[in-house]
């Protein structure tokens, strides 16, 4: 079997010109949608990333500040920051890019994000929202994902989905959104023994691991639908997945690649996400 490629660039371009439209209608409106993102320290990839996502904000339309600071700068100062943010009149949207350095409590930093403003769902009230079963923001990842398997046809209800990875950027709202969905979810983690017994069982296998080539063929049912979360830097510095796709790819039924898999939805969703938080702020000042 050679699996069918997922392609998450075409999936996401896509979605992200239907999002155009929806920003010059809010334009059209009176309401010119702003994001704001802190960035702490200056991680090559975390940069990237927030780079990606403010392109493609400004493309659609959405107005993109980037707010950064030193690796060594106080809690206080990004919480003063995130604060003002909160209160401003023209941004809707407010990110904390992650990860932040090790003397900044992250947990407290994303609860000082507004969630009306919390775009990438982080925040305890919008975690707590999904969990309970009426979302406001899905973290983008996850959301991404959802999507794709809706495009693609990828049938979720009676199906198992096997998670690797309890983070609660993706492990932990990713399997909520598959049990949203009927599917009977396993959540594996850094801790879980046997791993390949649970993967195996798996119609839907979710990699966000974080470790290059961590999901061979011999964990991997027959047709089953690989969903490749992995951003790993391989030796030559290229974007590498969590799951070996040569090999992988002789197994499963669909895979998305990586680049060009997960990650461009990711991005289409933070804009999908602020869009909807401008959306809401048209409705509050009626
Ligand atoms: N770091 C890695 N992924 C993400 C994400 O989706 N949002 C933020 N804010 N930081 C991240």
């Amino acid at each position: 079997m050679t699996a069918r490629i997922i392609d998450g660039k075409a999936h996401a371009a896509a979605l992200r010109a239907q999002l155009k439209v929806d920003a010059s209608e809010l334009v059209g409106r009176g309401v010119r949608p702003g994001l704001a993102v802190v960035i702490v320290g200056d991680d090559p990839a975390s940069r990237t990333y927030v780079r990606n996502k403010v392109r493609a904000c400004e493309e659609a339309g959405v107005v993109s500040k980037i707010h950064e600071f030193p690796v060594d700068a106080p809690e206080a100062a990004v919480m003063t920051r995130v604060r003002e943010l909160n209160l401003a009149p023209d941004i809707d949207a407010v990110l904390v890019q992650l990860p932040l350095p090790p003397h900044i409590d992250e947990a407290r930093v994303l609860a000082a994000v507004a969630s009306e403003k919390d775009v990438d769902g982080f925040s305890v009230s919008n975690a707590g929202a999904l969990l309970t079963g009426a979302p406001q923001f899905v973290p983008c990842t996850p959301a991404g994902i959802m999507y794709l398997l809706e495009k693609e046809n990828i049938r979720i209800a009676g199906r198992h989905a096997v998670v690797i990875g309890r983070s609660n950027i993706v492990g932990k709202p990713m399997a909520l959104l598959l049990l949203q969905k009927d599917a009977t979810v396993t959540i594996c983690h850094s801790r879980t023994p046997d791993l390949a017994i649970h993967t195996c069982m798996a119609d839907i296998l979710i990699a966000a691991v974080g470790r290059m080539n961590f999901v061979g063929a011999a964990m991997v049912k027959p047709g089953a639908c690989v969903v490749d979360v992995g951003t790993n830097r391989g030796p030559d510095g290229k974007l590498r997945g969590d799951v070996d796709f040569n090999a992988v790819m002789d197994v499963a039924g669909s895979i998305t690649p990586v680049p060009g898999g997960v990650g461009p939805m990711t991005v289409a969703m933070l804009v999908a996400n602020t869009l909807h938080a401008a959306g809401q702020r048209k409705q509050e000042s009626k």
